[in-house]
């Protein structure tokens, strides 16, 4: 067993934003309990323990939480690479000057198009503008920038005019991840699963402004593995080298595993080092032994581990069988058929999309 590499802190899912592909799980509602700062502080203080290097700070949105400079202080003394991940909504200068001076060392930026009115109406609020603006005053502090932007049916045609919004910005990293269809994103996939033709133009977009931003910035392409012949490699295994603290103190592999019928393993109620090792959450899949066939017997089980496992209980109900994206796998029909709504279907483009709830209440337990 490795030790875990990344953290990644949902501090709240809490979000000024309704995005339609949010990956945040569905029962909002059961997360209002949220740890306390002294709390988190003790997750960090033992995944550090534990041989986390990076944390990743997210939600929801992390700014809405109030005690945020504080808890970036806490895992800078740690000696932890901490990353804020955010929609940028309550990034004022003052809080940013604050946070640089917590330690904070690096700037992730959603965007959900480089157009404002679309960018806007895909965030369900007027947010374009300020997030823009918080991006000028990232790159003042002297941060490195990256500029994320979720690719869907919505936006991919606008691919070209997103690199060159990110350029503009002075992004030193532009991440264009195609929608995982997970939590929000599940319940919408049919309308924001794009064509195969939409996929293709942004391909050779994104070949070329590569190619050319060689020595500027750092393109990253997530693919979209629906129309992948192989899996990807989700989380790099499970529970391999990442784990996930919810808002409330559940422990998972990966953030969407709260969907998974395994039992809770919780930093209220357990050790964050004896959940790693021991929890069933974290052993259940952990390795290949739990594999089935095509897996057991399939070269690549050590490249893609089996794919994803919460993909494959979204789609089959079952989390131990091999991920429907692989070619090899029984029900990959589960896929080809969605794909094929995807490029045949004409009421594709007109499906009404279901806005992920705001949620900006604060808790009464935690202070943040
Ligand atoms: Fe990966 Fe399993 Fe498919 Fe082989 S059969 S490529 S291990 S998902
Ligand atoms: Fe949970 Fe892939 S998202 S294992």
């Amino acid at each position: 067993m490795d030790s875990p590499f990344g953290l990644l802190a949902e501090l709240t899912y809490r979000c000024p934003l309704a995005c339609p592909y949010c990956s945040n799980p569905l029962n909002l509602a059961g997360y209002q309990d949220e740890l306390t700062t002294e709390e988190w502080r003790r997750v960090l203080v033992e995944a550090g323990d534990l041989g986390v290097l990076q944390c990743h700070l997210s939600g929801g949105e992390p700014l809405l939480r109030r005690d945020l400079v504080e808890l970036v202080a806490a895992a800078h003394d740690l000696g932890l690479y901490t990353n804020l991940i955010t929609s940028a909504l309550g990034l004022s200068r003052p809080r940013a000057e604050q946070l640089r001076a917590a330690g904070l060392d690096h700037v992730q930026i959603s965007i959900q198009s480089d157009d404002p009115t679309v960018s806007d109406r895909i965030a369900g609020t007027p947010s374009f503008s300020r997030k823009i603006e918080a991006m000028g005053v990232v790159k003042e502090l002297g941060w490195p920038l990256t500029v994320n932007v979720v690719l869907h049916r919505l936006n991919i045609d606008r691919v070209a005019d997103v690199l060159e919004l990110a350029e503009e910005v002075g992004a030193d990293r532009v991440e264009l991840a195609n929608t995982q269809y997970y939590g929000w994103a599940w319940r919408n996939r049919d309308a924001l699963l794009p064509s195969r033709a939409q996929l293709e133009a942004a391909e050779v977009v994104v070949r070329a402004a590569r190619e050319r931003l060689r020595d500027r910035m750092d393109v990253i392409y997530v693919l979209p593995d629906y129309y992948s012949r192989y899996p990807k490699p989700c989380m790099g295994g499970w529970a391999s080298r990442q784990l996930t603290v919810t808002p409330n103190g559940d422990v998972l592999p990966c953030p969407a595993a709260q969907s998974l019928p395994l039992p809770r393993a919780s930093v209220r109620e357990d050790s964050l080092e004896r959940i790693w090792a021991e929890s069933p959450v974290m052993t259940a899949f952990r390795g290949t032994d739990w594999m089935p066939e095509p897996c057991r017997s399939c070269p690549r089980r050590e490249l893609d581990f089996g794919g994803c496992r919460c993909q494959a209980f979204l789609l089959t109900g079952d989390a131990a069988r091999t991920d429907p994206v692989c070619h090899l796998s029984p029900d990959h029909d589960l896929v080809a058929r969605a794909v094929e709504a995807a490029n045949t279907d004409s009421r594709a483009d007109d499906l009404p999309l279901v806005p992920r709830p705001h949620r900006v209440r604060r808790p009464t337990r935690s202070r943040g």
